[in-house]
């Protein structure tokens, strides 16, 4: 497909940005038909940015110290994003909450990848506090973005055992080795059309999904 009829992907980031190196990679694979039209984040040191510019995508950092208000940096921000007219804004690992001035208007097309079996561990530090309560079963969520924290309606998840001797660096890396293709394989599903937000329910072929998508051993939703 010519790169112009290819959908548009923007993704935001904050840190090492492996989630953007797996679509990064997923598309130089021939696995994701799409084109990342630019990365943003928040941070100028990321090397979610390098990672972009070494893959020949526009990279910019927006300081929010340059702006008075959060409103007003947010505002900045996706002015920015949506100058690059993205079908889709994936939010991979960017660590500021989004105002819900700018995420309202754009849920539908927003989505965020969280190191949890969402509604579990909103938040921060997932793998410590997933081992705290003695979970069996960890994962990571891909769910829209809405103003509620990791809140939004789940789209897809994937799911690692949790095992006799883990602590947070091991079952973040078992979490992470899962993460990678479930954000690839439900980026794919978004990006086909099978997959949209309605009324604050996830719907797959235009029915209300009950329970979010699996993400099977072959880096494939259970159907
Ligand atoms: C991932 O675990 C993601 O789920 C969370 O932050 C981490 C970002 O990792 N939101 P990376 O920057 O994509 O490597």
């Amino acid at each position: 497909m010519a790169d112009a009829a290819l959908p548009r992907i923007a993704v935001l980031a904050s840190g090492r940005g492996s989630n953007l190196q797996a679509l990064i990679d997923a598309i130089a694979g021939g696995d994701l038909a799409a084109r990342i039209v630019g990365v943003f984040s928040d941070r100028a040191e990321a090397p979610a940015l390098a990672r972009a510019r070494a893959a020949g995508i526009a990279a910019e950092a927006l300081s929010p110290r340059a702006f008075a208000e959060r409103d007003a940096f947010d505002s900045a921000l996706f002015a920015r994003i949506d100058a690059r007219q993205p079908d889709l804004i994936v939010c991979a690992g960017y660590l500021r909450l989004l105002g819900a001035h700018v995420v309202a208007a754009r849920s539908a097309r927003t989505i965020n990848v969280h190191p949890s079996l969402l509604p579990a561990f909103k938040g921060l530090r997932t793998h410590a506090r997933a081992l705290a309560e003695g979970a069996t079963e960890h994962g990571a969520s891909v769910h829209f973005v809405t103003p509620d924290l990791d809140g939004g309606p789940v789209i897809a998840q994937a799911r690692v055992p949790v095992l006799p001797g883990d602590d947070a660096a091991t079952l973040a890396a078992r979490v992470l080795a899962r993460e990678h293709p479930l954000l690839v394989e439900t980026v794919r599903a978004c990006l086909s059309g099978r997959i949209a937000l309605r009324e604050d329910r996830v719907h797959l072929d235009d029915a209300p999904l009950a329970a979010p998508l699996q993400l099977t051993a072959n880096n494939r939703f259970a159907s």
